[in-house]
């Protein structure tokens, strides 16, 4: 059985949990980061006789995944939405990863058809400098306050 040196450092065998700190080094995930995902049910450890946590090796992988999806801006919502059918006690598959990146992958392209069209409606911006309500596509997205009525419906909503 793992026992704590003073160090913070278990000794014990290829098999045995691991202590935070241990998660921390080989993750490069700080241990309040950790908690935090414990929290959230991304990751679960046991407790010792000492109250002292102890994650299962295949912890790794889930927090690998975790900070996969953090490289690339995905929401932890959603990141507890990939692991929804992954049980705590079960290490995430290949099939589990390749879903997840498939996903990730359409998320990503939505969020660069979004930045290119921002990119198109700022350039029909410089240089114009109207800030028009009904002119402006970054202003006023699809016309959203024109179902409102006419006339500056923002203004209205602040004297209201
Ligand atoms: S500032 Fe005139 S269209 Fe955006």
């Amino acid at each position: 059985m793992s026992s704590d040196t003073d160090a913070g450092r278990a000794v014990h065998g290829p098999d045995e949990p691991l202590t935070i700190g241990e998660m921390s080094r080989r993750t490069g995930v700080a241990p309040s980061a950790l908690h935090f995902y414990e929290t959230l049910g991304l990751i679960a450890s046991t407790r010792t006789a000492g109250n002292q946590r102890r994650y299962a090796r295949h912890m790794l992988r889930r927090v690998s995944l975790i900070t996969v999806a953090k490289r690339l801006g995905i929401p932890l919502s959603d990141v507890q939405d990939a692991f929804a059918d992954v049980p705590l006690a079960e290490t995430p598959s290949h099939a589990d990863w390749q879903r997840a990146s498939r996903r990730w992958k359409r998320e990503l392209e939505k969020r660069r058809e979004g930045i290119e069209r921002l990119e198109r409606e700022l350039t029909g911006c410089i240089g114009c400098g109207c800030l028009s309500m009904k002119a402006c596509g970054l202003l006023n997205p699809d016309d959203a306050l024109g179902s409102q009525g006419a006339g500056p419906q923002r203004l209205r909503d602040e004297d209201a």
